[in-house]
């Protein structure tokens, strides 16, 4: 199978998860990237059945839209029962690294809002360690610089995302040759950074469910 038809799988799969769960009055709140894509492609078909959704990005919510789904701002929504959404890794504690599409910080606000975390990912995004994948850190523009300081002192080579500004104004630096021995401390560590907006580590809030793709199937851990 191709990535895409895995990421295509677990897409399925989500909807599957979802679907007995959809009420008048739901409110889903939707990842962004090409496998939260795939899942809200499956989602048009299903729109009369849910009231709407709550997008992590400008691109997710457009895509959303152009469905016929309602997306809702956050401040007007009380609960959200499920947050479905990719990632860049993800180990065996469900903790993630995130935002290699730049939506990291509005990813972790709408997940952090969520009951369960689904997240949706091929197999080749599960790892023993995190920090292969350059970890994404969202920065105020006039501290980029004093933030990559303070990030190598971590043991980080930061390198300015050039050209990318975020949904939210903000610059993009990631963080390559890091390897992360404790995702939450050092989620913590690098968000105590003045001008830091957040970082792409989702370890304290990581996912309750992982749907991933696999050639023999989809394979499902749930913690919580
Ligand atoms: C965007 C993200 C995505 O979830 C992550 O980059 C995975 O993307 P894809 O599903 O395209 O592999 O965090 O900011």
């Amino acid at each position: 199978m191709t990535q895409d038809e895995l990421k295509a799988a677990v897409a399925d799969a989500a909807i599957k998860e979802i679907e007995p769960h959809l009420e008048k009055d739901t409110v889903l709140g939707i990842g962004t990237g090409s496998t939260a894509n795939l899942f809200i492609d499956r989602l048009g078909p299903l729109r009369d059945r849910f009231k709407g959704t709550v997008a992590s990005s400008e691109a997710s919510a457009k895509r959303l839209q152009d469905l016929g789904i309602e997306v809702f701002e956050l401040n007007s929504v009380g609960s959200i029962p499920f947050y479905i959404d990719g990632a860049d890794e993800v180990n065996a504690q469900l903790h993630m690294i995130k935002g290699g599409g730049a939506a990291l910080t509005r990813e972790k606000i709408v997940a952090a809002c969520a009951e369960r975390f689904i997240c949706i990912a091929d197999g080749s995004k599960e790892v023993a360690r995190l920090g292969n994948f350059p970890l994404p850190v969202e920065v105020i523009p006039m501290a980029r610089s004093y933030v990559a300081r303070e990030l190598v002192k971590l043991g980080a080579d930061p390198v300015y995302r050039q050209g990318v500004v975020t949904d939210n104004g903000n610059q993009i630096i990631d963080c390559f040759d890091f390897m992360i021995d404790d995702p939450v401390a050092m989620e913590a560590r690098i968000n105590a950074i003045v001008g830091v907006v957040t970082n792409g580590l989702f370890a304290s809030r990581g996912a309750d469910v992982l749907l991933l793709g696999k050639a023999d199937g989809v394979e499902r851990t749930a913690l919580r």
